[in-house]
């Protein structure tokens, strides 16, 4: 069985990921997560008793820690889903955005570079570094606009969406400099359970059910695409197994994107 390094694993779609690869049998799990507000360890309760998952808490960016683990479980490949998530959070206070997303994914990659340098034959090569990341990057569409692509310009709107873009952007820097073997997953908004009630759908739900206002983005015209969370995370596991490195737009899995 394959050992992955998953980050970010008891937010939202990281836990939907890892239980659904437990589910399956698929891959023994190492989960570093920070647990920060939006880390919730009952969101693993299922499999806390499985020898095959085992949880670290910690940082991304704590560069001795994650070398200690890649050294110690020698993973065959490493899912990046920690992330500050929130756009209405990024807009009031965006550092937490720029530790964690831009210079927490940097020191992630460099330690990895460097474990993965020490791989030799087909371990080296089958290695995989896959950064879940957002097409929010790609910025906002009009009614009438054609959908992203996986070769639309980047133009992130909110400091999230900056901090997301500025990690894509190391993420294939790492991949055309040293060779890392890695992939960017550029998703729509999730939507399923385990999703921490400040994000759109919870919100409304919970609102509606207490009599509280709706609340509407702008003047609510914006276009969005919605993707239910297993079938990103069903879609997440494609790339680590298919030949080839790149980047991939996730919307609706019928389409045969992503
Ligand atoms: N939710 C969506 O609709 C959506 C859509 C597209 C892409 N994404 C991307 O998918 C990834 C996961 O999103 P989510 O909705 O599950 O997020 P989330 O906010 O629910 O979970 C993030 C997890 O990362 C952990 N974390 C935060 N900072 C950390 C750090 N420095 N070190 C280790 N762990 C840390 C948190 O404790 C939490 O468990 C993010 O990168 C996000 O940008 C999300």
């Amino acid at each position: 069985m394959k050992t992955y390094l998953v980050t970010g694993g008891s937010g939202f779609i990281g836990s939907n990921f890892i239980l659904r690869q437990r589910r399956l049998g698929r891959a023994r799990i190492i989960n570093l997560d920070l647990l920060t507000y939006a880390g919730n360890p009952m969101n693993l309760e299922p499999i806390r008793s499985d020898p095959d998952y085992i949880f670290v808490r910690g940082n991304i960016g704590d560069r001795e820690l994650v070398r200690d683990i890649l050294e110690k479980y020698r993973p065959q490949a490493v899912i990046n889903f920690a992330a500050e998530s929130h756009v209405d959070r990024s807009i009031d206070g965006p550092e937490d955005f720029i530790q964690t997303n831009v210079l927490g994914t940097f020191h992630l990659l460099e330690e990895v570079r460097r474990y993965w340098g020490g791989l030799q034959g087909p371990q080296k090569d089958d290695f995989r570094f896959l950064h879940v990341s957002t097409d929010e990057v790609y910025g906002s569409l009009g009614p009438d606009d054609p959908a992203f692509r996986e070769d639309t310009a980047y133009a992130p709107n909110s400091p999230y969406s900056a901090s997301k873009a500025a990690s894509d952007h190391l993420v294939r820097a790492y991949h055309h400099t040293y060779g890392l073997p890695a992939l960017t997953t550029n998703c729509s908004n999730n939507y399923g359970p385990r999703q921490f009630p400040e994000k759109l759908i919870p919100l409304m739900i919970l609102n509606a059910t207490k009599g509280k206002k709706l609340p509407i983005y702008g003047d609510g015209l914006n276009i969005r695409d919605w993707l239910y969370v297993e079938d990103h995370c069903e879609a997440l596991a494609r790339p680590l197994v298919k030949n080839g490195y790149g980047q991939y737009l996730m919307r609706i899995l019928e389409t045969g994107q992503g």
